[in-house]
């Protein structure tokens, strides 16, 4: 064991062999199955990409209309139980919390699950995959007293999906833009709830229990909460005039402030920010929100020069979302939503290379400490 290096939070270990995705730094890639993400945002829709990380190549038209087909047929199926928890709890209940519990309780009438079984394995990953959005917008609904608004057959995956949120059939820039923002969020190498979704699948549990793991490490605001916190923390400072002096006074206090860095980019810009970045832009043209982007470019620019630390996604997708007249404690769900494909893939992959985490420990304790008489009753 002393040979072996000990690195806090497993910075830089490598931790699987994959076939997925790699953060590029030297190209400045997100590499996903051997294309570069900016461009698969740029040109494919989110379904394809999905479609691609899980079966390696990019869909024909044909595949892709039977992956619709499957994913619609799976989004009419979500058990009614589910939805009386979710009445019962209301607003009690956070929507990433509703999703935890949801996806548990998915593996109701699912047992058996056989790690070798190739076909029954995909049907499970699509099956979560599609049940998740209509999840999160179930419990949301429930807890605004809304009736829910069924899953939309004729509107594509981010159009139904923002419909099953908000009630609202999108515009097409509005569709788009989210559905861009799906595709960016989709699979990013090995993050902290990719990894435990990874440990938990290595001890051959099934993909229910793996993705219930990883919705919990998601929601951390160190990891898939910072969205939501990004926007708490914009409106909180009001205006871009406010900015500089809110950001001097949480650095001068050592506070993380949300948004910023990242352990991979650290000091690089996150390709996934700029292209949000542009994104907002495009949508203040329709929707308006000019003191909004004002107020997100002048923190990029405090942060910048005062710690050298750009965006991460999570930076502009939060005002983004605003703008798309989504809830802010949605954020995070969505983010979870749009990874579901990223983690389907990692599961399949673990489950076809396994072999069980089981790492050792940096021991600091005491040794040979002996019991004195009276020590136990
Ligand atoms: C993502 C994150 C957890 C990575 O952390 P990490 O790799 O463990 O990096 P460290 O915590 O070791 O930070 C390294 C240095 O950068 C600073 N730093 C990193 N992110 C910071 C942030 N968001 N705000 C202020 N300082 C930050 C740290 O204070 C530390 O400075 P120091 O060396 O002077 O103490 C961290 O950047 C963070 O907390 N960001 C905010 C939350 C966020 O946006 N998460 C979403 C990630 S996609």
């Amino acid at each position: 064991m002393s040979e072996i290096e000990y690195r806090p939070g497993l910075d830089g270990v490598p931790a699987v062999q994959t076939r997925i995705s790699f953060l590029d730094l030297e190209h400045e890639q997100i590499v996903i199955r051997g294309y570069d993400l900016i461009e698969l945002a740029e040109r494919l829709s989110y379904l394809e990409v999905g479609y691609l990380l899980l079966r390696g190549e990019v869909p024909q038209p044909a595949q892709l209309s039977a992956l619709e087909a499957t994913i619609r047929r799976q989004q009419a199926s979500l058990p009614p139980e589910l939805g009386q928890i979710y009445a019962a709890w209301g607003e009690r209940l956070h929507p990433m919390d509703a999703l935890r519990t949801g996806i548990s309780a998915l593996s109701a009438d699912h047992g058996g699950f056989d790690a070798d079984n190739g076909e029954g394995l995909e049907d499970t990953l699509i099956r979560l995959w599609a049940l998740v959005p209509v999840m999160i917008a179930q419990a949301h609904r429930a807890r605004t007293h809304h009736p829910f608004s069924e899953p939309r057959g004729d509107l594509p995956f981010a159009a139904n999906f923002l419909w099953m949120m908000t009630g609202i059939e999108p515009s097409p820039l509005a569709a788009r833009i989210f559905d861009r923002l799906l595709i960016l969020y989709s699979e990013h190498e090995m993050p902290n709830s990719t990894f435990a979704a990874r440990v938990i699948a290595s001890s051959l549990a099934d993909p229910y229990g793996a993705l219930t793991g990883a919705v919990a490490a998601l929601k951390g605001p160190l990891h898939g909460g910072a969205n939501e916190a990004v926007m708490h923390m914009l409106q909180a400072v009001g205006s871009a005039q406010a900015m500089e002096a809110y950001l001097l006074d949480r650095l001068k206090a050592k506070a993380r402030i949300m948004g910023f860095g990242h352990r991979v980019y650290m000091h690089r810009p996150d390709p996934r920010a700029v292209m949000t970045k542009a994104l907002l832009a495009e949508l203040v043209r329709e929707k308006g929100g000019q003191q909004l982007q004002a107020m997100c470019e002048e923190g990029e620019r405090v942060m910048r020069d005062q710690k050298g630390l750009y965006p991460n996604l999570d930076y502009y997708a939060a005002p983004v979302y605003h703008l798309l007249g989504i809830a802010t404690d949605l954020f995070t769900p969505i983010f979870f939503a749009a990874r579901t494909a990223g983690l389907a893939a990692h599961l399949r992959e673990q489950y076809a290379h396994n072999r069980l985490f089981r790492p050792r420990v940096v021991y600091l304790g005491p040794r040979g400490l002996t019991l004195r008489t009276g020590d136990s009753g």
